[in-house]
């Protein structure tokens, strides 16, 4: 009777099942006869569903309906009816790992598809940019890792973390409507505090991008005190902002719907067409910032972001674009 199916296997279509009929109870034996398993079998994979946290109503006759799905970042949560037509299609899921990105690139090497994603509930190492630790206790934060290999040149490569916080602005703005901003290259900001970050890696010839990681840290749920000391001031989550816990799977699955729109835009059409929205985002839009670009700090007006995703700044008469920098003092 058996087709050999492991527990974990058996429990995925007894999960796809039950809730793909949501107002239905489904006995054991029903379940049994479609999946061709010994009742036994049913009930040992309905039970592993129960120890990862789904939620299933009984009624009197011991049938099973299913009722919730925990907030845990696996492949099966993240893919379930994921509305894209290839980001995040390919998902590795981790408990703990040290740094997503790192994975992300064993797995680039091995010819991973475009649009792969790694996600993981927890990071040793997880890294931010400038040699930065990026604090990434389990339970709370989004760590992300995307595979990405688009045809265009390596000199259009740092538009697309533009284009990541873009879509990540977009999303939470869902939200935390108002409050979001995108500080200029790779932070999104909840009412001036840091709440997203982004770390590019970038694997290329003269010519070829051969593959490109992104890295997305986002805090999702912290609390205050979840913070270390050093950041408790700068850094926020959307929780702290919303007033109510967000559901992590709900809000990576917008993102990634959000974010292979935005992709296919600019691949066709560079920043052309999302410029106008990475300018209403802007936090540094018209405001006098000092910019520390390799050794050289410039101190100016920033005024626009150009077609490549370079911020554009008035230094005294002049105008001069800038595609890299850190952004030390924003007034
Ligand atoms: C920043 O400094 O703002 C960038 C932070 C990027 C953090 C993410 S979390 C997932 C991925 N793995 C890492 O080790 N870092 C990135």
């Amino acid at each position: 009777m058996s087709l050999n199916l492991t527990h974990d296997q058996l429990a995925d279509k007894i999960l796809f099942h039950t809730r793909s009929n949501l107002q239905s109870f489904f006995s054991i034996k029903t379940l049994s006869n479609l999946f061709k398993e010994d009742a036994s079998e049913i009930i040992v994979a309905y039970n592993l569903l129960l120890t990862y946290g789904y939620v299933y109503d009984k009624n009197i006759n011991d049938e099973i309906k299913f009722t919730s799905a925990p907030d845990t970042l696996s492949s099966t949560e993240i893919g379930y009816k994921l509305n894209t037509k290839f980001m995040g299609q390919t998902c590795h899921s981790y408990n703990k790992v040290k740094s997503t990105n790192d994975i992300a690139s064993d797995l680039a090497e091995q010819n991973a598809p475009e649009g792969t994603i790694i996600t993981a509930d927890e990071q040793t190492e997880g890294r931010g940019r400038l040699g930065r630790v990026w604090h990434s206790p389990p339970g709370s934060g989004i760590y992300l890792s995307l595979i990405l290999r688009p045809e265009f040149l390596p000199e259009q490569a740092p538009g697309i973390s533009l284009i990541v916080a873009l879509a990540l602005a977009e999303t939470i703005n869902e939200i935390v409507s108002d409050k979001v901003k995108i500080k200029w290259p790779n932070d999104v900001l909840i009412s001036g505090k840091k709440t997203a970050g982004i770390l590019s890696e970038l694997s290329a010839e003269k010519n070829k991008i051969n593959y490109l990681i992104i890295g997305v840290g986002i805090n999702i749920n912290q609390t205050t005190d979840d913070f270390p000391d050093d950041i408790k001031n700068i850094a926020t989550s959307i929780r702290r902002s919303a007033g109510r816990k967000i559901n992590r799977v709900n809000f990576l699955k917008h993102f990634l719907i959000q974010f292979e729109k935005e992709y296919i835009i600019y691949q066709k059409h560079s920043l052309k067409k999302s410029r106008k929205k990475l300018l209403q985002y802007s936090s540094l839009l018209n405001k006098e910032i000092t910019l520390l670009s390799g050794k050289e700090e410039i101190t100016g007006t920033v005024i626009d972001i150009n077609t490549e995703g370079a911020l554009v700044l008035k230094i005294g008469d002049k105008i001069k674009a800038f595609s890299i920098g850190e952004i030390t003092i924003a007034k």
